[in-house]
């Protein structure tokens, strides 16, 4: 299975586990990979994305970013399952919270990601398909947010394409169908794994709450993430 390299990932040699965890940001799979990963090796450079191997409490396991939006995390999750061979693909970001009772830092697992994206068409399915994390993976992550204490909400989130709408009105619409949140990539993910039979998931921050207008600071995320990122790891 494994492909030498394709045209986004030249892992020149270096393993790529069959569990990647994956942040938009490529400095925070640095991050990832130097505070929480032992036997650290860089898997890939291209366009600066990086990507690490090492091992968690003696298990192998990759992070990698991912960029943002839909396209970027598609391609990238794409050579990952069909070139590389990885099997559970965890999503790990922040994201915008769109109910009331939610509060900054609360932690978020997608159980189905919606989208406005025009992505999910080309699998040409007669009617509208619904982009679902795995079960498998869901049940563990919510098991593991419980023992330690976080708070959790589980559901449907929003993967949009949008960052700055010119309809105001296009948020209030999805939060009326219970929508907890809003990010910009798990769609495409939860597409990729299904097409291809394996494990995706996607765990959040709240690092927006979008109906109080409540916002974290840049350093601020970067503490906050430690709860989703361990959440993430014990899955491996
Ligand atoms: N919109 C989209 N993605 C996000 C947001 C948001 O408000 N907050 C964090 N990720």
């Amino acid at each position: 299975m494994t492909t030498t390299s394709t045209p986004h990932i030249d892992p020149q040699g270096v393993e790529i586990a069959e569990t990647i965890l994956l942040p938009g940001d490529p400095l925070r799979a640095k991050f990832i990979a130097e505070t929480y990963l032992d036997d650290i090796r860089c898997f890939n450079e291209v366009r600066n994305m990086l990507g690490f191997t090492g091992t968690y409490q003696g298990r192998p396991v990759s992070v990698m970013g991912t960029g943002m939006g839909i396209p970027s995390i598609s391609l990238y999750s794409y050579e990952l399952i069909h070139h590389f061979g990885v099997k559970n693909l965890i999503r790990v970001g922040t994201c915008g919270a769109m109910q009331e009772n939610m509060d900054l830092y609360d932690v978020v697992i997608a159980q189905g990601a919606s989208t406005d994206s025009n992505y999910l068409d080309q699998f040409k399915l007669p009617g509208q398909w619904a982009p679902l994390s795995s079960y498998r993976l869901l049940e563990q992550a919510k098991r593991i947010a419980d023992e330690r204490g976080h708070r959790t909400h589980v559901g449907n989130v929003l993967s949009s394409d949008v960052f700055y709408s010119a309809d105001p009105e296009a948020l209030s619409r999805w939060m009326k169908m219970g929508i907890l949140a809003v990010e910009m990539e798990s769609a495409g993910l939860f597409a990729n794994a299904a097409a291809a039979g394996v494990d995706a998931l996607a765990i959040f921050t709240v690092s927006d709450q979008i109906v109080t207008n409540a916002k974290t600071t840049p350093a601020e995320r970067q503490t906050a993430f430690t709860a989703m990122i361990e959440i993430a790891l014990e899955l491996a």
